[in-house]
This record gives structure tokens, C-alpha cells and sequence, in this order.
């Protein structure tokens, strides 16, 4: 079985109570729940949320490990270090360059919004960005790199 890990950064501890508007009413860890459930069958998912970039990073470093935080593809919703780091992104490029895909997940529409939101420095490393699905996109991540590591969606 495949391990997927889900990296979230800064605020989206604060979904449901962050922008409902925007981000829905769900918590992410009532959601990964769901996610667990949904893909029980597929993979196996584990997920952290970091406030600031460092730690952030070291997560990402730690997926090329043989340790405890390896796994073979990741989730990554930089939040809004996808606008500032080049950090993130060049972790992202070294995971991709190990053979480990990332795929970006942006809840909100972020090309319908704030200029300076229309670009990320971690696309361009990402196996695929997914914007606006709300929180359905992290199951559109999963299924898609199920599809890359085992030729199938994989869908539980
Ligand atoms: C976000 C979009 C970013 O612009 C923002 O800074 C976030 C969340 C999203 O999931 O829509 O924190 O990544």
C-alpha cells in the first residue's frame, strides 16, 4: 500500500473558522477523517500543518529519509508560502528529482482572486496543481497520485 502524506501550511489549522466564505466550514482534521476513510483501501495517508516555512521544509526534506517521515508522494497546500518561497519550491523540485511527485492543492480559486495570489513558486516543481475545489481537491490530489504511482486511480 502507498503512503501519501498531506503537508498544510500556515492558518489552515483554522479551517472552518478561517474565511468560511472562502474556505469552507469544515476542520481539516474532521476532514482527514473522511480521507482516511474514503482511501482506506488505496493508501495509507498521514498529514501535519506547519506555521512557519523551516519547519515546513524540513517535513518536505524528511519525505527523501528512510525514517519515519519518508512516503511517496505528497499533498502540499503551501498556503501562502506558495507566493513567497522559493524555499518550498526548491524542496518540492528535490522530491520530484528523487522520483517522489508532489501535487499542489489550493482550496479557494486563487486565480479568481488577489493578483498577488496568482502565482506560486511551488507549481512549477508540482506533478499538478488543483485550485478551487474546495476541500474535494485533496481527494483529486490522492486519486491523482495514486494514478502516478500505480497506473490507476485507485479510488477506494
Ligand atoms: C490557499 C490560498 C493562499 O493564497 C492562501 O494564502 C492560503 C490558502 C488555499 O488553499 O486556497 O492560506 O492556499
Amino acid at each position: 500500500m502507498k503512503n501519501i502524506r498531506i503537508i498544510n501550511g500556515p492558518h489552515l489549522n483554522l479551517l472552518g473558522k478561517r474565511e468560511p466564505l472562502l474556505y469552507g466550514s469544515e476542520s481539516f482534521e474532521r476532514h482527514f477523517q473522511v480521507l482516511q476513510s474514503n482511501f482506506s483501501e488505496a493508501c495509507s495517508l498521514s498529514y501535519q500543518q506547519f506555521q512557519d516555512e523551516g519547519s515546513m521544509v524540513d517535513a518536505i526534506n524528511a519525505i527523501m529519509g528512510k525514517d519515519e517521515g519518508a512516503c511517496e508522494g505528497l499533498v502540499l497546500n503551501p498556503a501562502a508560502y506558495s507566493h513567497s518561497s522559493l524555499v518550498t519550491a526548491d524542496a518540492v523540485g528535490m522530491l520530484a528529482s528523487g522520483g517522489i511527485p508532489t501535487v499542489e492543492v489550493h482550496i479557494s480559486n486563487v486565480f479568481a482572486r488577489e493578483a498577488y495570489r496568482q502565482h506560486s513558486f511551488v507549481s512549477a516543481r508540482a506533478a499538478a496543481v488543483i485550485a478551487g475545489a474546495g476541500l474535494h481537491g485533496y481527494s483529486l490530489a490522492i486519486e491523482h497520485l495514486l494514478y502516478l504511482l500505480e497506473g490507476s486511480s485507485g479510488r477506494a
